[in-house]
Protein backbone atom coordinates (compact mmCIF):
# COMPACT_ATOMS: atom_id res chain seq x y z
CA UNK A 1 0.00 0.00 0.00
CA UNK A 2 1.22 3.49 -0.38
CA UNK A 3 2.58 5.36 2.44
CA UNK A 4 1.28 8.95 2.86
CA UNK A 5 3.71 11.73 3.25
CA UNK A 6 3.82 11.46 6.76
CA UNK A 7 4.63 8.02 7.19
CA UNK A 8 7.62 8.22 5.18
CA UNK A 9 11.37 8.31 6.65
CA UNK A 10 12.59 11.94 6.37
CA UNK A 11 15.22 10.17 3.52
CA UNK A 12 12.16 9.10 1.60
CA UNK A 13 10.65 12.83 2.31
CA UNK A 14 13.90 14.47 1.10
CA UNK A 15 13.37 12.52 -2.11
CA UNK A 16 10.02 13.38 -2.80
CA UNK A 17 10.64 16.76 -2.03
CA UNK A 18 13.52 16.94 -4.01
CA UNK A 19 11.57 15.24 -7.39
CA UNK A 20 8.70 17.82 -6.46
CA UNK A 21 11.12 20.50 -6.63
CA UNK A 22 12.74 19.36 -9.88
CA UNK A 23 9.26 19.18 -11.70
CA UNK A 24 8.19 22.42 -10.70
CA UNK A 25 11.33 24.04 -12.09
CA UNK A 26 10.68 22.46 -15.01
CA UNK A 27 6.98 23.64 -15.13
CA UNK A 28 9.10 27.28 -15.21
CA UNK A 29 11.87 26.75 -17.56
CA UNK A 30 10.70 24.31 -19.91
CA UNK A 31 7.44 26.20 -21.67
CA UNK A 32 10.45 29.11 -22.60
CA UNK A 33 12.56 26.68 -23.70
CA UNK A 34 9.56 24.65 -25.88
CA UNK A 35 8.98 28.15 -27.72
CA UNK A 36 12.93 28.21 -28.90
CA UNK A 37 12.54 25.06 -29.81
CA UNK A 38 9.36 26.04 -32.00
CA UNK A 39 11.35 29.13 -33.26
CA UNK A 40 14.37 27.33 -34.12
CA UNK A 41 12.13 24.60 -36.23
CA UNK A 42 11.17 27.83 -37.93
CA UNK A 43 14.80 28.50 -38.76
CA UNK A 44 15.86 24.99 -39.93
CA UNK A 45 12.75 24.57 -42.25
CA UNK A 46 13.86 28.44 -43.86
CA UNK A 47 17.41 27.29 -43.94
CA UNK A 48 16.81 23.68 -45.06
CA UNK A 49 13.82 23.42 -46.63
CA UNK A 50 10.60 24.90 -48.04
CA UNK A 51 7.81 26.87 -46.50
CA UNK A 52 4.94 25.73 -48.65
CA UNK A 53 6.45 22.56 -49.09
CA UNK A 54 7.62 21.69 -45.39
CA UNK A 55 4.10 21.92 -44.57
CA UNK A 56 2.27 19.21 -47.51
CA UNK A 57 0.64 15.70 -46.53
CA UNK A 58 4.20 14.68 -47.98
CA UNK A 59 6.66 16.05 -45.80
CA UNK A 60 3.80 17.33 -42.80
CA UNK A 61 5.26 14.30 -40.85
CA UNK A 62 9.36 15.24 -40.50
CA UNK A 63 8.54 18.64 -40.10
CA UNK A 64 6.57 17.78 -37.26
CA UNK A 65 9.22 14.92 -36.08
CA UNK A 66 11.67 17.98 -36.56
CA UNK A 67 9.75 20.01 -34.27
CA UNK A 68 9.41 17.03 -32.01
CA UNK A 69 12.81 15.74 -32.10
CA UNK A 70 14.12 19.54 -30.47
CA UNK A 71 11.04 19.86 -27.86
CA UNK A 72 12.17 16.66 -26.64
CA UNK A 73 16.29 16.72 -27.04
CA UNK A 74 15.54 20.39 -24.86
CA UNK A 75 13.76 18.24 -22.21
CA UNK A 76 16.91 15.80 -22.04
CA UNK A 77 18.61 18.70 -21.49
CA UNK A 78 16.90 19.79 -18.48
CA UNK A 79 17.38 16.59 -16.77
CA UNK A 80 20.71 16.13 -17.59
CA UNK A 81 21.77 19.84 -15.83
CA UNK A 82 19.38 19.94 -12.84
CA UNK A 83 21.17 16.46 -11.72
CA UNK A 84 24.13 17.54 -12.08
CA UNK A 85 23.53 20.68 -10.10
CA UNK A 86 24.19 21.15 -6.67
CA UNK A 87 20.26 19.93 -4.94
CA UNK A 88 19.35 21.43 -8.76
CA UNK A 89 19.35 24.88 -6.51
CA UNK A 90 20.17 27.16 -9.63
CA UNK A 91 19.41 24.33 -12.27
CA UNK A 92 17.21 26.71 -14.00
CA UNK A 93 18.83 29.52 -14.47
CA UNK A 94 21.47 27.76 -16.17
CA UNK A 95 19.12 25.97 -17.72
CA UNK A 96 18.28 28.81 -19.96
CA UNK A 97 21.38 29.74 -20.07
CA UNK A 98 22.52 26.65 -21.88
CA UNK A 99 19.22 27.03 -23.74
CA UNK A 100 19.90 30.50 -25.24
CA UNK A 101 23.98 29.46 -25.88
CA UNK A 102 22.74 26.69 -27.71
CA UNK A 103 20.24 28.34 -29.77
CA UNK A 104 23.09 30.58 -30.98
CA UNK A 105 25.60 27.96 -31.76
CA UNK A 106 22.88 25.96 -33.88
CA UNK A 107 21.78 29.34 -35.75
CA UNK A 108 25.78 30.45 -36.90
CA UNK A 109 26.00 26.43 -37.30
CA UNK A 110 23.18 25.79 -39.52
CA UNK A 111 24.32 29.18 -41.63
CA UNK A 112 28.48 28.52 -41.69
CA UNK A 113 27.67 24.77 -42.75
CA UNK A 114 25.48 26.12 -44.93
CA UNK A 115 27.04 29.12 -46.91
CA UNK A 116 30.77 28.64 -45.96
CA UNK A 117 31.91 24.85 -45.85
CA UNK A 118 30.32 22.01 -43.81
CA UNK A 119 33.74 22.18 -41.77
CA UNK A 120 33.14 25.40 -40.80
CA UNK A 121 30.65 24.66 -37.45
CA UNK A 122 31.64 26.17 -34.35
CA UNK A 123 30.38 23.66 -31.85
CA UNK A 124 33.16 25.04 -29.55
CA UNK A 125 30.95 28.31 -28.59
CA UNK A 126 28.72 26.12 -27.32
CA UNK A 127 31.85 24.80 -24.95
CA UNK A 128 33.46 27.66 -24.63
CA UNK A 129 30.43 30.05 -22.89
CA UNK A 130 29.20 27.23 -20.26
CA UNK A 131 32.23 25.60 -19.18
CA UNK A 132 32.96 29.67 -18.03
CA UNK A 133 29.60 30.40 -16.96
CA UNK A 134 28.29 27.54 -15.74
CA UNK A 135 30.26 24.16 -15.31
CA UNK A 136 32.10 21.47 -17.30
CA UNK A 137 28.80 19.03 -17.44
CA UNK A 138 26.21 21.28 -18.25
CA UNK A 139 28.47 22.37 -21.12
CA UNK A 140 28.90 18.49 -22.50
CA UNK A 141 25.34 18.16 -22.42
CA UNK A 142 24.41 21.00 -24.10
CA UNK A 143 27.27 20.81 -26.44
CA UNK A 144 25.81 17.18 -27.33
CA UNK A 145 22.45 18.27 -27.73
CA UNK A 146 23.42 21.02 -30.50
CA UNK A 147 25.30 18.60 -31.78
CA UNK A 148 22.31 16.13 -32.23
CA UNK A 149 20.00 18.66 -33.44
CA UNK A 150 22.39 19.98 -35.98
CA UNK A 151 22.08 16.21 -37.38
CA UNK A 152 18.69 16.20 -37.31
CA UNK A 153 18.04 19.17 -39.18
CA UNK A 154 20.52 18.67 -41.86
CA UNK A 155 18.80 14.71 -42.31
CA UNK A 156 15.50 16.67 -42.60
CA UNK A 157 16.98 19.47 -44.79
CA UNK A 158 18.32 16.23 -47.04
CA UNK A 159 14.49 16.34 -48.68
CA UNK A 160 15.17 19.49 -49.86
CA UNK A 161 18.78 20.59 -50.58
CA UNK A 162 21.78 19.00 -51.91
CA UNK A 163 23.21 18.14 -48.58
CA UNK A 164 25.64 15.62 -48.26
CA UNK A 165 24.82 14.45 -44.44
CA UNK A 166 28.01 12.28 -44.45
CA UNK A 167 29.96 15.20 -44.58
CA UNK A 168 27.88 16.95 -42.24
CA UNK A 169 27.80 13.68 -39.77
CA UNK A 170 32.04 13.48 -40.04
CA UNK A 171 32.18 17.81 -39.17
CA UNK A 172 30.04 17.14 -36.30
CA UNK A 173 32.35 14.80 -34.63
CA UNK A 174 35.42 16.37 -35.43
CA UNK A 175 34.12 19.85 -33.85
CA UNK A 176 32.85 17.45 -31.54
CA UNK A 177 36.30 16.57 -30.20
CA UNK A 178 37.26 20.24 -30.57
CA UNK A 179 34.82 21.36 -28.26
CA UNK A 180 35.72 17.87 -26.03
CA UNK A 181 39.19 19.05 -26.24
CA UNK A 182 38.51 22.79 -24.90
CA UNK A 183 35.73 21.22 -22.45
CA UNK A 184 38.77 19.89 -20.96
CA UNK A 185 41.73 21.68 -20.88
CA UNK A 186 40.15 25.20 -20.11
CA UNK A 187 38.33 26.14 -16.81
CA UNK A 188 36.72 28.79 -15.18
CA UNK A 189 39.60 29.69 -12.83
CA UNK A 190 41.84 30.85 -16.15
CA UNK A 191 42.83 34.45 -17.07
CA UNK A 192 41.55 35.61 -19.72
CA UNK A 193 44.66 35.56 -21.35
CA UNK A 194 45.21 31.98 -20.27
CA UNK A 195 41.67 30.73 -21.22
CA UNK A 196 41.33 31.96 -24.90
CA UNK A 197 45.13 30.40 -25.39
CA UNK A 198 43.95 27.31 -23.81
CA UNK A 199 41.47 27.40 -26.42
CA UNK A 200 42.87 27.86 -29.17
CA UNK A 201 45.76 24.97 -28.50
CA UNK A 202 42.63 22.71 -27.40
CA UNK A 203 41.02 23.69 -31.01
CA UNK A 204 43.69 22.36 -32.73
CA UNK A 205 42.70 18.40 -31.69
CA UNK A 206 39.96 18.37 -34.44
CA UNK A 207 42.64 19.16 -37.24
CA UNK A 208 44.48 15.85 -37.33
CA UNK A 209 40.86 13.52 -36.99
CA UNK A 210 39.44 15.86 -40.16
CA UNK A 211 42.71 15.31 -42.33
CA UNK A 212 41.67 11.48 -41.88
CA UNK A 213 38.46 12.07 -43.00
CA UNK A 214 38.70 13.93 -45.63
CA UNK A 215 41.55 11.42 -47.08
CA UNK A 216 38.83 8.49 -46.06
CA UNK A 217 35.97 10.34 -48.02
CA UNK A 218 38.54 10.24 -50.75
CA UNK A 219 38.83 14.22 -51.00
CA UNK A 220 42.41 15.55 -52.05
CA UNK A 221 43.50 18.23 -53.47
CA UNK A 222 42.84 21.70 -51.86
CA UNK A 223 39.95 19.88 -49.92
CA UNK A 224 42.83 18.69 -47.52
CA UNK A 225 44.26 21.72 -46.51
CA UNK A 226 40.80 23.60 -46.59
CA UNK A 227 39.04 21.59 -44.52
CA UNK A 228 41.32 21.92 -41.56
CA UNK A 229 41.07 24.92 -42.02
CA UNK A 230 37.39 25.72 -41.78
CA UNK A 231 36.81 23.52 -38.94
CA UNK A 232 39.63 25.24 -36.85
CA UNK A 233 38.68 28.71 -38.34
CA UNK A 234 35.10 28.19 -36.88
CA UNK A 235 36.69 27.43 -33.74
CA UNK A 236 38.99 30.12 -33.44
CA UNK A 237 36.30 32.75 -34.12
CA UNK A 238 34.33 30.88 -31.65
CA UNK A 239 36.76 32.24 -29.23
CA UNK A 240 36.80 35.49 -30.23
CA UNK A 241 33.41 35.75 -30.21
CA UNK A 242 33.39 34.30 -26.90
CA UNK A 243 34.21 37.48 -24.27
CA UNK A 244 32.06 39.50 -25.75
CA UNK A 245 28.86 36.98 -25.16
CA UNK A 246 30.39 35.87 -21.89
CA UNK A 247 30.24 39.53 -20.55
CA UNK A 248 26.04 40.18 -22.08
CA UNK A 249 25.10 36.66 -20.82
CA UNK A 250 26.96 37.56 -17.20
CA UNK A 251 24.73 40.38 -16.91
CA UNK A 252 21.19 39.07 -18.40
CA UNK A 253 21.63 35.75 -16.16
CA UNK A 254 23.44 37.48 -13.54
CA UNK A 255 26.28 34.68 -13.05
CA UNK A 256 28.72 34.12 -10.49
CA UNK A 257 31.54 33.78 -12.95
CA UNK A 258 35.40 34.73 -11.94
CA UNK A 259 34.87 37.84 -13.98
CA UNK A 260 31.63 38.64 -12.28
CA UNK A 261 33.04 37.39 -8.51
CA UNK A 262 36.16 39.54 -9.09
CA UNK A 263 34.80 42.81 -10.16
CA UNK A 264 32.11 42.25 -6.75
CA UNK A 265 34.89 41.48 -4.78
CA UNK A 266 36.93 44.81 -5.86
CA UNK A 267 36.75 47.18 -2.53
CA UNK A 268 35.44 50.23 -4.65
CA UNK A 269 31.90 48.12 -5.29
CA UNK A 270 29.13 50.45 -4.19
CA UNK A 271 27.81 47.99 -1.37
CA UNK A 272 31.39 47.40 -0.07
CA UNK A 273 32.32 51.47 -0.01
CA UNK A 274 29.05 52.07 2.15
CA UNK A 275 29.96 49.37 4.77
CA UNK A 276 33.63 50.68 5.28
CA UNK A 277 32.04 54.01 5.78
CA UNK A 278 28.97 53.46 7.46
CA UNK A 279 29.73 49.88 9.33
CA UNK A 280 33.77 49.76 9.67
CA UNK A 281 33.38 47.25 12.18
CA UNK A 282 31.28 44.98 10.04
CA UNK A 283 33.44 45.65 7.23
CA UNK A 284 36.70 44.46 8.52
CA UNK A 285 35.00 41.38 10.01
CA UNK A 286 33.98 40.76 6.96
CA UNK A 287 37.43 40.97 4.89
CA UNK A 288 38.62 38.54 7.57
CA UNK A 289 36.18 36.21 7.21
CA UNK A 290 36.62 36.98 3.52
CA UNK A 291 40.04 35.26 3.70
CA UNK A 292 38.99 31.95 5.74
CA UNK A 293 36.08 31.31 3.73
CA UNK A 294 38.69 31.24 0.71
CA UNK A 295 41.35 28.98 1.94
CA UNK A 296 38.08 26.76 3.50
CA UNK A 297 36.53 26.26 0.04
CA UNK A 298 39.95 25.74 -1.73
CA UNK A 299 40.26 23.35 1.23
CA UNK A 300 37.44 21.19 0.50
CA UNK A 301 37.63 21.66 -3.32
CA UNK A 302 34.41 24.62 -3.60
CA UNK A 303 35.10 27.99 -5.35
CA UNK A 304 37.07 29.71 -3.18
CA UNK A 305 36.21 33.30 -5.40
CA UNK A 306 32.62 32.83 -4.72
CA UNK A 307 33.51 32.03 -1.12
CA UNK A 308 35.28 34.96 -0.31
CA UNK A 309 32.65 37.20 -2.32
CA UNK A 310 29.84 35.83 -0.41
CA UNK A 311 32.20 36.42 2.83
CA UNK A 312 32.36 40.11 2.08
CA UNK A 313 28.55 40.41 1.21
CA UNK A 314 27.40 38.25 4.16
CA UNK A 315 26.69 40.89 6.71
CA UNK A 316 25.37 43.81 4.42
CA UNK A 317 21.76 43.63 5.93
CA UNK A 318 23.78 45.53 8.97
CA UNK A 319 23.78 48.72 7.14
CA UNK A 320 20.10 49.37 8.01
CA UNK A 321 21.47 49.77 11.83
CA UNK A 322 25.35 49.65 12.11
CA UNK A 323 25.44 50.71 15.67
CA UNK A 324 22.95 48.16 16.83
CA UNK A 325 26.07 45.44 16.19
CA UNK A 326 29.02 45.29 18.79
CA UNK A 327 31.75 45.25 16.34
CA UNK A 328 30.64 48.90 15.21
CA UNK A 329 30.05 50.25 18.95
CA UNK A 330 32.54 52.13 20.74
CA UNK A 331 30.93 53.31 24.06
CA UNK A 332 27.08 53.92 23.50
CA UNK A 333 25.30 50.28 23.24
CA UNK A 334 22.05 51.51 22.12
CA UNK A 335 20.85 47.58 23.40
CA UNK A 336 21.08 49.12 26.97
CA UNK A 337 17.94 50.77 26.50
CA UNK A 338 16.16 48.25 25.08
CA UNK A 339 14.15 45.30 26.33
CA UNK A 340 15.70 41.93 24.93
CA UNK A 341 13.01 40.91 22.62
CA UNK A 342 13.15 44.24 20.39
CA UNK A 343 17.20 43.82 20.45
CA UNK A 344 16.84 40.51 19.11
CA UNK A 345 14.79 41.38 16.22
CA UNK A 346 17.01 44.29 15.23
CA UNK A 347 19.93 41.90 15.50
CA UNK A 348 18.03 38.81 13.60
CA UNK A 349 16.65 41.15 10.67
CA UNK A 350 19.95 41.95 9.20
CA UNK A 351 19.86 38.34 7.47
CA UNK A 352 16.24 39.60 5.95
CA UNK A 353 17.25 42.75 4.81
CA UNK A 354 20.66 41.92 3.52
CA UNK A 355 18.81 39.71 1.18
CA UNK A 356 16.20 42.68 0.21
CA UNK A 357 19.34 44.60 -0.42
CA UNK A 358 21.53 41.83 -2.38
CA UNK A 359 18.73 41.89 -4.73
CA UNK A 360 18.63 45.69 -4.75
CA UNK A 361 22.04 45.36 -6.27
CA UNK A 362 21.54 42.23 -8.39
CA UNK A 363 24.17 40.34 -6.35
CA UNK A 364 24.35 36.78 -8.14
CA UNK A 365 21.42 34.25 -6.34
CA UNK A 366 24.29 32.58 -5.08
CA UNK A 367 25.50 35.68 -2.79
CA UNK A 368 22.04 36.36 -1.64
CA UNK A 369 21.46 33.19 -0.33
CA UNK A 370 24.31 33.21 2.08
CA UNK A 371 23.10 37.12 3.18
CA UNK A 372 20.02 35.31 4.47
CA UNK A 373 21.32 31.50 5.38
CA UNK A 374 24.70 32.31 7.41
CA UNK A 375 23.09 32.68 10.25
CA UNK A 376 20.67 29.73 9.64
CA UNK A 377 18.07 28.93 12.72
CA UNK A 378 20.48 29.41 15.32
CA UNK A 379 19.39 31.40 18.45
CA UNK A 380 21.31 34.95 19.98
CA UNK A 381 22.65 33.48 23.17
CA UNK A 382 23.35 36.38 24.59
CA UNK A 383 19.84 38.41 23.92
CA UNK A 384 18.10 34.86 25.29
CA UNK A 385 20.30 34.60 28.68
CA UNK A 386 19.95 38.48 29.31
CA UNK A 387 15.87 37.50 29.00
CA UNK A 388 16.36 34.63 31.36
CA UNK A 389 17.43 36.79 33.92
CA UNK A 390 15.03 39.56 33.46
CA UNK A 391 12.00 36.88 33.49
CA UNK A 392 10.36 35.64 36.60
CA UNK A 393 9.15 32.25 35.29
CA UNK A 394 13.12 31.35 34.48
CA UNK A 395 11.53 29.93 31.26
CA UNK A 396 11.18 31.00 28.12
CA UNK A 397 10.85 29.96 24.57
CA UNK A 398 14.33 29.80 22.25
CA UNK A 399 12.28 29.67 19.20
CA UNK A 400 11.38 33.84 20.45
CA UNK A 401 15.77 34.24 20.10
CA UNK A 402 16.52 32.74 16.68
CA UNK A 403 17.42 33.72 13.32
CA UNK A 404 14.55 32.95 10.93
CA UNK A 405 16.56 30.45 8.78
CA UNK A 406 16.31 29.15 6.28
CA UNK A 407 19.44 26.68 7.52
CA UNK A 408 22.74 26.52 4.89
CA UNK A 409 21.89 24.98 1.78
CA UNK A 410 25.00 24.91 -0.02
CA UNK A 411 28.82 24.13 1.32
CA UNK A 412 29.74 27.68 0.45
CA UNK A 413 26.80 28.75 3.26
CA UNK A 414 28.30 26.21 5.68
CA UNK A 415 31.32 27.38 5.29
CA UNK A 416 30.61 31.07 5.90
CA UNK A 417 28.49 30.38 8.74
CA UNK A 418 31.83 28.58 10.65
CA UNK A 419 33.89 31.29 9.30
CA UNK A 420 31.88 33.95 10.69
CA UNK A 421 30.77 32.37 14.02
CA UNK A 422 35.01 31.30 14.55
CA UNK A 423 35.73 34.96 13.52
CA UNK A 424 33.63 36.69 15.64
CA UNK A 425 34.04 34.78 18.81
CA UNK A 426 37.99 34.77 18.26
CA UNK A 427 38.46 38.68 17.92
CA UNK A 428 37.18 38.68 21.35
CA UNK A 429 38.85 35.79 22.53
CA UNK A 430 42.43 35.24 23.97
CA UNK A 431 43.32 31.72 24.10
CA UNK A 432 46.10 30.40 27.14
CA UNK A 433 47.25 27.80 24.80
CA UNK A 434 47.07 26.41 21.37
CA UNK A 435 45.36 23.48 22.61
CA UNK A 436 42.93 25.91 24.00
CA UNK A 437 42.59 27.71 21.11
CA UNK A 438 42.05 24.57 18.57
CA UNK A 439 39.85 23.32 21.52
CA UNK A 440 37.67 26.11 21.18
CA UNK A 441 37.46 26.27 17.64
CA UNK A 442 36.26 22.93 17.43
CA UNK A 443 33.34 23.47 19.80
CA UNK A 444 32.04 26.28 18.38
CA UNK A 445 31.73 23.91 15.22
CA UNK A 446 30.43 20.87 17.19
CA UNK A 447 27.73 23.43 18.68
CA UNK A 448 26.10 24.34 14.96
CA UNK A 449 26.18 21.08 14.17
CA UNK A 450 24.12 20.01 17.16
CA UNK A 451 21.93 22.83 16.40
CA UNK A 452 21.23 20.68 12.87
CA UNK A 453 22.48 23.98 11.16
CA UNK A 454 24.00 21.87 8.68
CA UNK A 455 21.19 19.09 7.89
CA UNK A 456 19.96 21.16 4.83
CA UNK A 457 23.49 21.34 3.44
CA UNK A 458 25.77 18.47 1.47
CA UNK A 459 28.73 19.59 3.67
CA UNK A 460 29.97 16.16 5.27
CA UNK A 461 31.89 15.49 8.32
CA UNK A 462 35.02 14.89 6.76
CA UNK A 463 34.54 18.71 4.78
CA UNK A 464 33.71 19.83 8.14
CA UNK A 465 37.29 18.29 9.41
CA UNK A 466 39.29 19.99 7.24
CA UNK A 467 37.27 23.40 7.70
CA UNK A 468 38.33 22.96 10.78
CA UNK A 469 41.60 22.28 10.50
CA UNK A 470 41.84 25.07 7.93
CA UNK A 471 40.59 27.74 10.09
CA UNK A 472 43.01 26.73 12.55
CA UNK A 473 45.88 27.28 10.66
CA UNK A 474 44.35 30.24 8.73
CA UNK A 475 42.74 32.36 11.43
CA UNK A 476 46.09 33.64 13.42
CA UNK A 477 47.56 34.68 10.20
CA UNK A 478 44.74 36.60 9.36
CA UNK A 479 43.37 38.24 12.28
CA UNK A 480 45.37 40.78 14.12
CA UNK A 481 44.88 42.61 16.77
CA UNK A 482 42.88 40.89 19.24
CA UNK A 483 40.83 42.87 21.72
CA UNK A 484 39.97 41.94 25.71
CA UNK A 485 36.58 39.81 26.01
CA UNK A 486 33.59 41.99 25.56
CA UNK A 487 31.09 40.51 27.83
CA UNK A 488 28.23 42.58 25.26
CA UNK A 489 29.29 40.29 22.54
CA UNK A 490 26.18 39.04 20.70
FE1 LIG B 1 25.56 38.05 10.15
FE1 LIG C 1 29.24 38.15 10.12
Amino acid sequence: MKKSFDELTSSEKAAVLKRRKMFVTFAKVYPPALLISMLLTVFTIYMTGDFALSFSPHHAAATSGLFATNAVLFGIMFFGIYNYEEAGKFAGRHYLLSVVTLTITYIVSLATTRFLNVYALPLSLCALVLVELSNRRTSMITTLVAACMLIFAYGYGEQFIDVRITGLLISVVCNFVAAIAINSLVNKHLTRLQFIIGALMAALASVPLVIVCTLATGEVGIDLLFNPLWSYGSSAAAVFVFTPLVAIFEGIFNIADDFRLNELTNLNQPLLKRLASEAPGTFNHSLVVGNLAEACANAIGENPNLARAAAYYHDIGKLKSPVYFSENQSTYNPHDELIPEVSVSVITSHTVFGEILAKQYRLPPEIVAVCKEHHGTSPVGYFYRKALNLTEEGDLSVRNFTYPGPKPQSKISAIIMIADTVEAAMRAYTPESKEEYEARVKSLIDEKLKLGQFDECPVTMKDLAVIRSTIIETLPRVQHGRVSYDKKRL
